[in-house]
């Protein structure tokens, strides 16, 4: 896509995190491993498949790392100190703008010492973007931690085409008008030239916020699906806005979960698992949006009520540790783990404990193998900007086996239309999904995976990133 000159990187991708981690082991040693989260995994194959530079916080506070490079990316590691990343990251990225907007579902805190660690942290991301990126250079700031830097950049390097996408919900603008700081957020991502979102209502709300915090003009015409974007005249600029709806590397998992050794390791998940006629699935990073309690509630009910057989039915949580010091995250996690200890407690037998949970991360070829072993993906968050587990899910299921249970609320579900759709807040609704995914006859369940692949094949990360940056009008698009 473009190369990296003496004068710097013509194609930047800005993101809180780099797409590997900084881990410093007991013996004073240090290694990298791989980024969690949905924003790495979607865009890490795209740049590693065209030249760039990346720029992002190691992971790990008062980590003062040189520029290096990995794989033909360009790795340009910004320097959180231990209270930034407490107020910048942990507060106000995770405590306050996270919560709300994910709808309040845990309620946000505002705090001004965490905004002003926010605003800095965002100047030293302009700052260095500004160092690095050549003249006319695109720059694609990522998501909620930096959305003041669009116009921080701007106003550093007016040469650079700018864009912005956000990777969660945009919230509804009555939650978003709680933020003390609402316009300088308004004010911040209008200084790119293209502002993107998952779905056209996160748009459009963006458009009215617009309107009503800053006194423009845009556009009132309805944002599409990749086509016909807001616009929004900001001085003599105009700003684009749109809906471009993210993906991941389908063809890449296809090809891995067609791989023999994937499939034998699925074999083995079974055996190891004593055979158990039906496997459920979750897979999320440990975080209270994305439902796990309601899937164990669901679950628990289900066993009680004699409709499902703990006997047959085994379930496998996989879940990442995440945000581990921030509040609601230590809560959570507590409540997690009672839910699993109750149904193991009153329902499973020596040996063959009815579920089976990991608080750790597993690496992509095993978790291709567990998605090829289970007959029932669950997914139930309940607020989720897109969801890329289950467009995993569907891509792994080259066999048309398996069956969804996809949450309303998550931002695929516009998309993956023929999973068993549910409102996470209907505890029966999501047992009544459940039982049928569990019950499913073969010949729908081809069915209806057949519909989420022709879905999920033909629009993956790469066309979501060439649909983004063709909108930016970028000389470097594929
Ligand atoms: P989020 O970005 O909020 O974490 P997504 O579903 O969009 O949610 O993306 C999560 C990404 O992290 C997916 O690529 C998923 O496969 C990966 N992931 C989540 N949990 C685990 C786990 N326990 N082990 C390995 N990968 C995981
Ligand atoms: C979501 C966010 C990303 C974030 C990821 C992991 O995908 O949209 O911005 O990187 O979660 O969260 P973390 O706080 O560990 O970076």
């Amino acid at each position: 896509m473009s190369s990296i000159g003496e004068n710097g990187a013509d194609f930047l991708v800005v993101a809180n995190r780099l797409p590997v981690d900084l881990e410093r082991l007991e013996d004073g040693t240090q290694r990298w491993k791989h980024s969690p989260g949905g924003l790495v995994s979607a865009l890490e194959p795209f740049l590693r498949s065209h030249s760039g530079a990346w720029i992002g916080w190691p992971g790990v506070a008062d980590a003062d790392v040189e520029a290096f490079e990995e794989d033909g990316l360009q790795l340009h590691p910004v320097m959180l100190s231990s209270a930034e990343v407490r107020d910048y990251y942990e507060g106000f990225s995770n405590g306050t703008l996270w919560p709300l907007y994910h709808d309040v579902v845990a309620p946000p805190a505002f705090h001004r010492r965490w905004w002003n660690a926010y605003v800095r942290v965002n100047q030293r991301f302009a700052d260095v973007t500004a160092k690095v990126a050549a003249q006319g250079a695109t720059v694609w700031v990522q998501d909620y931690q930096l959305q003041l830097v669009p116009a921080m950049l701007r106003e550093l390097r007016p040469d650079l085409r700018i864009g912005f996408f956000l990777h969660i919900p945009f919230p509804p603008v009555e939650l978003f008008m709680q933020l003390p700081w609402r316009t300088e957020i308004i004010r911040g991502l209008l200084g790119a030239d293209l502002v993107g979102f998952h779905r056209p209502g996160g748009a459009q709300n963006f458009l009215w916020l617009a309107r009503r915090l800053v006194g423009l003009e845009p556009s009132r015409g309805a944002v599409g699906v990749r086509t016909r974007p807001g616009v929004v005249q900001v001085g003599d600029r105009t700003v684009r806005v749109g809906a471009f709806p993210i993906s991941i590397d389908s063809a890449g998992l296809d090809a891995l979960a067609r791989n023999k050794e994937v499939q034998q390791h699925a074999k083995q998940i079974r055996n190891d698992l004593g055979n158990p006629k039906k496997i459920l699935l979750g897979v999320d990073r440990l975080d209270y949006t994305k439902g796990i309690d309601v899937r164990l509630r669901a679950l628990y009910e289900l066993i009680a009520d004699g409709r499902v057989d703990p006997g047959e039915v085994t379930m496998i949580q996989l879940a990442t540790p995440s945000r581990e010091r921030v509040d609601h995250y230590q809560q959570m996690r507590g409540e997690i783990e009672q839910a699993v200890g109750r149904i193991n407690g009153e329902f499973s037998t020596v040996g063959h404990p009815v579920v089976h949970y990991l608080h750790q991360s597993v690496d992509r070829r095993e978790l291709t193998a567990f998605m090829t072993a289970a007959d029932v993906m669950v997914v139930t968050p309940v607020r989720d900007g897109m969801n890329l587990v289950c467009k995993e899910y569907v891509a792994c299921r080259y066999d048309l086996g398996g069956a969804l249970v996809l949450s309303e609320f998550a931002g695929a579900a516009a998309e993956l239309t023929s999973a068993f759709l549910v409102n996470p807040h209907d505890l029966d609704g999501v047992k009544n999904a459940l039982e049928a995914a569990l019950t499913l006859d073969p010949a729908e369940g081809r069915r209806r995976m057949r519909a989420l692949r022709r879905q999920v094949l033909t629009h993956d990360v790469d066309r979501w990133a060439r649909s983004f940056l063709d909108a930016l009008g970028t000389q470097t698009a594929v």
